[in-house]
């Protein structure tokens, strides 16, 4: 079986986060988001895999991923020119995928379950495509499920104002070629896509069975900046520790903590897990690293308290500051200021909370 990863669209709700590049590639414990959306294929015995890129600095994903090798997969690279809806993305695939029962995977989905299982189930079964749907509390902000009183899948929505039901539809799709002719036939939907969600519904009205799982442990389309952070701290609880740095004397740690190699943990720092901290990083002295905190390679912090927070690679915090719920991109610096007045050089559509 092969699998699609959508790693298109504009993440316009993640500004000023992905101004420079994909939503999908921003760090969830130190790993692009989509690499957990990969991993999951991989464990699936999915290793064809084509990538859907565009929007901004799609280079960036095949930079990251190559050819796959270095992931245990084969990666094939498909260009949306626009993001004209994920039911598009998939029939771009049309001739990658040829005769084969397959698996889209939304890249911006987190799950922690592994698919292994409901993908032999697919495989053997009838149906002619299946979902994962989640109970969520919002229902409104996704695609629906609507089941008939036998447990069947009776209708499926996009995003309904009055949801009639909180069975959100995840971005985790069991296909079959069949969808390649439905797609042909949809007409855009209001916000100009063709939407994967009107692609089953069309299935369902012609008599096609689509069947279902339900996730009950953890689901997260990482729309936000929120989701993000407790993504982040959902995938720390669930890592095992490690210590490849250096810790000098006068070093408090509490609970989980994953040290990459020459990271070093000066004096009277106090690291409270689960915490992950990458390669070649500078923590302290007098830092505290609280829970759920992620902070990537090549970055110096000390003087601070951070927690419930993703600070990227390369950067650079040096104040007696308290950071909380916040994530830092990519080599930002953040520099005591020796008077009362603040200094700032921020980019397009920074927030700050003072
Ligand atoms: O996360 C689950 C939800 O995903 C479903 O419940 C909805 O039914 C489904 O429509 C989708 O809703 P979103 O509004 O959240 O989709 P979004 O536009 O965020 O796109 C989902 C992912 O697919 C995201 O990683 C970007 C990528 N994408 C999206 C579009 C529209 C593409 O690669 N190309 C596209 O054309």
């Amino acid at each position: 079986m092969k699998g699609i990863i959508l790693h298109g669209g504009h993440g316009t709700r993640l500004r000023p986060l992905t101004h420079t590049g994909p939503k999908q590639l921003l760090p969830i414990a130190n790993k692009p988001m989509s690499e957990y959306c990969l991993n999951t294929l991989k464990d699936a015995g999915v290793s064809e895999i084509a990538i859907i890129i565009g929007g901004i600095a799609s280079n960036k994903v095949q930079e990251y991923y190559g050819n796959g090798k270095k992931f245990g997969v084969n990666i094939t690279y498909v260009l949306q020119d626009e993001p004209l809806g994920i039911a598009h993305a998939i029939n771009l695939c049309k001739n990658f995928i040829n005769n084969d029962k397959f698996i889209v995977f939304l890249g911006d989905n987190i799950i922690k379950k592994d698919i292994l299982n409901y993908r032999k189930e697919f495989e053997k079964s009838e149906f002619d495509a299946s979902i994962l749907l989640c109970e969520v509390d919002n229902p409104s902000q996704f695609g629906i499920a609507v089941l008939n009183v036998d447990g069947s899948i009776k209708k499926i929505m996009e995003k309904p104002k009055e949801p009639p039901t909180n069975l959100a539809v995840t971005g985790i799709y069991f296909l079959t070629p069949k969808i390649f002719d439905i797609i042909s036939r949809l007409k855009p939907s209001w916000r100009n896509e063709l939407e994967i969600t009107d692609a089953l519904q069309m299935l369902l009205e012609e008599g096609n069975k689509i069947g279902y799982y339900m996730i009950t442990d953890y689901w997260k389309d990482t729309g936000t900046p929120n989701d993000i952070i407790h993504a982040n701290k959902v995938i720390l609880e669930n890592m095992e520790s490690y210590f490849k740095g250096i810790k000098e004397e006068d070093v408090t740690i509490e609970g989980n903590l994953m040290v990459g190699e020459n990271t070093i943990i000066k004096k009277g720092c106090k690291i409270i897990g689960p915490v992950i901290i990458g390669k070649n990083c500078i923590i302290g002295p007098n830092a505290i690293i609280g829970k759920n905190t992620s902070i990537g390679d090549n970055s110096e912090i000390s003087k601070c308290h951070i927690e419930d927070s993703i600070i990227m690679n390369g950067c650079k915090i040096k104040s007696e500051i308290k950071i909380k719920n916040s994530i830092i991109a990519f080599n930002s610096e953040i520099d005591q200021s020796n008077s009362e007045e603040k200094v700032f050089l921020l980019g397009e559509g920074t927030k700050i909370s003072l």
